[in-house]
């Protein structure tokens, strides 16, 4: 496996690949890597001849009160997990590489990025267009892998893609959880073992509200309600958002007619914790 922070020397290695008509699979991480990314880069090993996973914890989709330097890193760790998984190749630029002093053009999405955590964190899905379209432009990807935890981000980075006519299949992979429910993070390392527990009120008040939607009620205000009360009941949570949007275009529904995302972040002490479910239909 070969690890490298040169865009120059990515573009020749993946340029002799592609002229070999190898295929390429790109998984982007920001790194400090769990099982969850492990199951991108095993899918991505299946449905590629190589595999490229990017690690860069990219400054610019952090905002000013955000945790950029304390974000965990073990460099170590992952090479580890890539070589296991069967990555051909490592892509961990500096940030100086990626943005030198004099970088003016960055990619933005408008609509999609205004609600959940966009309306909380602005600028942040700006720097995740800008940095996920600069590794497109370098690795040129056949496909490229995500986690559906990050549903808003899943969205954008699809509409991106349409919209911009980039030439890579998105390729979505489920939330990889804990034995006991909490959706894998890197962010799961700084809670103290009383959080630990009590961030465990988020998958269950969304396992909640997927058993209710299944048995058929339709109110997302209902709905919405029963989510928030279920985590509320916990003192060491502090709710963020609790939103039912519809899938595609992200908008709060009043009413479950449609393929819906019930989505959620949420404060456990310090730690800012997302998860989700979508909602395709009840069985009829
Ligand atoms: O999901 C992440 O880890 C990051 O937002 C991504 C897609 C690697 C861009 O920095």
């Amino acid at each position: 496996m070969i690890i490298s922070g040169s865009v120059q020397e990515v573009r020749e290695l993946i340029g002799n690949w592609k002229k070999r008509g190898f295929s390429v699979g790109l998984v982007p991480t920001m790194g400090y890597l769990h099982p969850g990314h492990m199951s991108l880069i095993e899918r991505a090993r299946k449905e590629n001849d190589m595999v490229v996973v990017s690690i860069f914890v990219n400054p610019i989709q952090f905002g000013p009160n955000e945790d950029l330097d304390k974000y965990p890193r073990d460099m170590a760790h992952d090479r580890e997990v890539c070589e296991k998984a069967g990555a051909e190749l490592i892509f961990a630029p500096q940030p100086s590489e990626m943005y030198p002093s004099d970088n003016f053009a960055f990619v933005d999405i408008k609509e999609l990025g205004d609600g959940l955590c966009g309306a909380k964190r602005p600028g942040h899905f700006r720097g995740v267009c800008t940095v996920v379209s600069k590794l497109f432009n370098i690795v040129l990807p056949n496909r490229a892998y995500f986690g559906e935890k990050d549903a808003q981000q899943l969205a954008i980075i699809r509409r991106m893609v349409r919209d911009l006519n980039f030439g890579t299949e998105i390729v979505s992979c489920p939330i990889v959880r804990e034995p006991d429910g909490l959706a894998m993070s890197s962010r799961n390392l700084y809670l103290s073992p009383e959080e630990r527990k009590a961030a465990l009120s988020i998958s269950r008040s969304l396992g909640e509200a997927k058993e209710l939607m299944r048995k058929g009620e339709k109110d997302a205000v209902k709905i919405r309600d029963i989510i928030t009360a279920g985590i509320s009941a916990e003192p060491l949570a502090k709710i963020d958002y609790a939103e039912i949007v519809d899938s595609s275009d992200l908008r709060p529904v009043q009413r479950i007619e449609k393929p819906v995302l019930a989505a959620v972040a949420v404060y456990i002490g310090k730690t800012r914790l997302i998860d989700n479910f979508t909602f395709e239909g009840a069985a009829k």
